[in-house]
């Protein structure tokens, strides 16, 4: 049966969720497959908000079976508090949450080195961890989730300790962890965790020949660890490619939606070529209307106008087929609305996105200018209800990109989604 991957094509913060969320509703499984507790989405259901950072917001229709693949890392403490949010409302996962027993743990010293480092790296982390620990595990410091459970464990983590309670120590002046008190933490963590860890990889390769499965994409395309704009990237792999790497599944998508919203934020540090002048940002909505802050940190998001060059390259390094427009109702009160459709970059035409981040510092944005509707879309219910301009401006966008829009959602309710193509609707997701 078909596999659909979910994958952000700017920086992160798309609106990945609310896709994840309509499509979990036909999907028999959805799997996550990297990152970790850096992740964050709200999810709105039956009027209660439940925050998720790791388990798949799938979990809330109680058919789905919901996976935490290989390629991820987790923090237990986190987990274990959002299962603990699924249980304040009787939401029961038990038999429909699987762990990989090949994910890697995050421990505090990832949490407490992210930090240390990031105050003069300047890459603006989520201070999670995430990237000590999967340094580690390319290091081979790392511990997994079955580690955690060996008898090996407390050895193996002395062993770990010392030499990271020297890196605390000498490189930052930081009193070391007491090995005693991490161990038993992280042995009361294993016993809550044990019973949800299972041979995902299997399960997932049995599930293939049956049922459908949603493949949940983390962060966004320009985060990846290879082809973001590195350094200020996240450390694992976001492009769709990553995701069958990361759950053991074999090279298995049939459809790949690429998530994107009609403007372009950022979070953290590093470049943002269409970033919003302060006379841009005096009339766009503020960050409270456009609900663009943190679900993680808590951290006000940086706008930009929607950047084709940008997203035709995502586009291509996650061989995308469709895209789901996000937020076109954030656009609704502007007199005119900017596309970039190329960059200037020393004083030539070109629509390719550099490697170098201080070159994608350096270009200035070639813009169009379209004309904004100045009515409210949020109670659409077809594309035909738009105002001609939006539609126009969504056409330039398909233009643009190359590809085709299966989806425009014009507010955070499910029933705020326009459905341009029958796709999701199918049975069959193959596209
Ligand atoms: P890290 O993933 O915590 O190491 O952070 C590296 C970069 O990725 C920072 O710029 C973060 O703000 C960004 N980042 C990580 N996860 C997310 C996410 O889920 N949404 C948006 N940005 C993210």
């Amino acid at each position: 049966m078909p596999t659909m991957a979910i994958i952000g094509m700017q920086w992160g913060d798309e609106g990945k969720g609310k896709i994840v969320d309509l499509l979990s509703e036909s999907a028999a499984h959805i799997a996550r497959a990297q990152g970790g507790n850096n992740a964050g989405h709200t999810v709105v259901a039956k009027g209660v908000e439940y925050r998720f950072h790791l388990i798949p917001s799938g979990i809330l229709y109680p058919s789905a079976k919901c996976y935490i693949g290989g390629g991820t890392v987790i923090d237990p403490a986190s987990l274990l508090a959002e299962m603990d949010q699924l249980r304040s409302h009787n939401i029961s996962f038990e038999h429909r949450l699987f762990i990989s027993s090949y994910a890697h743990v995050v421990f505090p010293y990832h949490r407490l080195l992210d930090e240390l480092a990031d105050r003069s790296q300047g890459i603006g982390t989520t201070k999670k961890g995430i990237g000590p620990c999967y340094a580690d595990k390319a290091n081979r410091l790392g511990l997994r989730m079955a580690d955690l459970l060996s008898k090996g464990f407390r050895n193996h983590l002395k062993e770990v300790l010392k030499r990271k309670n020297f890196e605390l120590e000498k490189l930052y002046g930081h009193p070391p962890l007491d090995f005693e008190a991490l161990a038993s933490e992280y042995e009361r963590y294993a016993q809550k965790l044990a019973s949800f860890l299972a041979p995902v990889e299997e399960m997932l390769y049995k599930a293939l020949k049956k049922e459908k499965i949603l493949l949940e994409g983390a962060q966004g395309t320009l985060l990846d660890l290879t082809f973001g704009t590195y350094p200020f990237v996240t450390s694992s792999s976001t492009i769709a490619g990553g995701i069958p790497a990361g759950l053991g599944l074999g090279p298995a998508i049939d459809c790949t939606l690429g998530v994107v919203k009609a403007y372009t934020t950022r979070v953290g540090n590093g470049p943002l070529p269409t970033e919003l002048s302060p006379e841009e940002m005096a009339r766009f909505p503020d960050h409270i209307q456009s609900r663009e802050i943190g679900v993680t940190t808590g951290r006000k998001r940086r706008f930009g106008w929607f950047d084709a060059v940008l997203a035709a390259h995502t586009l291509r390094l996650s061989g995308i087929n469709r895209l789901a427009l996000m937020k076109l109702d954030i656009l609704d009160g502007l007199d005119e609305i900017r596309i970039c459709k190329s960059y200037l970059l020393h004083g030539k035409e070109t629509s390719s996105f550099p490697v170098l981040s201080e070159e994608l510092l350096q270009v200035s944005p070639v813009y169009e200018t379209l004309r904004g509707w100045k009515s409210s879309t949020k109670e659409a219910k077809s594309i035909e209800d738009l105002p001609k301009e939006a539609r126009a401006y969504l056409s330039r966008i398909e233009e643009l990109c190359a590809a085709p829009i299966s989806l425009v959602s014009v507010g955070p309710g499910r029933e705020q989604t326009l459905f341009l193509d029958p796709l999701f609707k199918e049975a069959d997701w193959r596209c």
